[in-house]
């Protein structure tokens, strides 16, 4: 039996990335999974078949999440996971920033996934339980220059999924929280005119000295929504290559090799 079998899940930014890795890895494992995104998950639906449903979701709207669970529980018959993925990213000094991008990127990250779990919740506990993983960023355990919203949003997402937790878990939802470091995804290289090796070589630093793959990502998320993380509430799990555990000094003895 698949670890996601009779399950339906409900992912947000499933048109690329991590959330598309997710949506296939879900797939596999037996599960129902409904696409929504700004973007069109009409493809991935096609390639997924009868197991997939794509909606159109903006996180930003609350009523809109609202229609989409009742979408989902029309079409599939419940609702068991939640991936609140969809995210996204602005660069520059906090001075430079931009009200309205401050806000952008606070509405989706943040507001978006607190909209989804009061949007999911009641449809979940209907179904008889389940669970909910919250895609933050070691930007929510640490931090990086240049992304001061970004960061915010991310820490907000941390600390949401514990308050969500204690309040949800005794209703038969666990939530927790997934932390990518380096992921070779559109949010990473935007125009897509950066190779994956270009983009490794920013972290030579890191105990594993490469960007992840979005479907390294996915597994993580597939063990918080399955039952082999039955005793998992209010955690967080870093899928980060490292990245948060420490960084290597040159100077000093230990080092790997320099990428080249
Ligand atoms: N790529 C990385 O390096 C990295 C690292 C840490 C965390 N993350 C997080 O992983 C998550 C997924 O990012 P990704 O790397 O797969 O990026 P991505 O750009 O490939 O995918 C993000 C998806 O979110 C969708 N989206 C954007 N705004 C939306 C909105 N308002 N409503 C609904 N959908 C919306 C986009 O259309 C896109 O399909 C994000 O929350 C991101 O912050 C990514």
């Amino acid at each position: 039996m698949a670890r996601l079998d009779g399950k339906v899940a409900l992912i947000t930014g499933a048109a690329s990335g991590i959330g598309a890795a997710t949506a296939r890895l879900f797939a596999t494992e037996g599960a129902k999974v409904v696409l929504a995104d700004v973007a069109d998950a009409g493809p991935l639906a096609a390639e997924i078949g009868e197991a997939a449903l794509a909606v159109t979701l903006d996180v930003r709207q609350r009523d809109a999440w609202t229609v989409v669970v009742e979408q989902a529980v029309a079409h599939f018959g419940g609702l068991h996971i939640l991936v609140n993925n969809a995210g996204i990213m602005i660069y520059n000094l906090i001075g430079d920033y931009t009200e309205e991008e401050i806000r952008r990127v606070i509405d989706i990250n943040l507001i978006g996934p607190i909209f989804g779990v009061q949007a999911a919740a009641p449809a979940i506990e209907a179904a008889g339980g389940g669970a909910i993983v919250n895609v933050s960023s070691v930007d929510g355990l640490t931090v990086h220059n240049a992304m001061a919203p970004y960061a915010a949003s991310k820490w907000g997402v941390r600390g949401f999924t514990k308050v969500a937790a204690l309040e949800l878990t005794h209703r038969g939802i666990r939530v927790n929280s997934v932390h990518p470091g380096g992921v070779f995804t559109a949010l990473a290289n935007p125009d897509g005119s950066l190779r994956k090796s270009d983009l490794d070589k920013n972290l030579a630093h890191n105990p594993i000295q490469r960007l992840a793959f979005p479907e390294e990502v996915a597994a993580a998320i597939l063990f918080l929504a399955g039952p082999e993380s039955s005793y998992s509430t209010g955690s967080e799990v870093t899928v980060d290559g490292g990245m948060t555990a420490g960084q290597y000094f040159d100077f000093l003895p230990g080092t790997p090799p320099a990428l080249g």
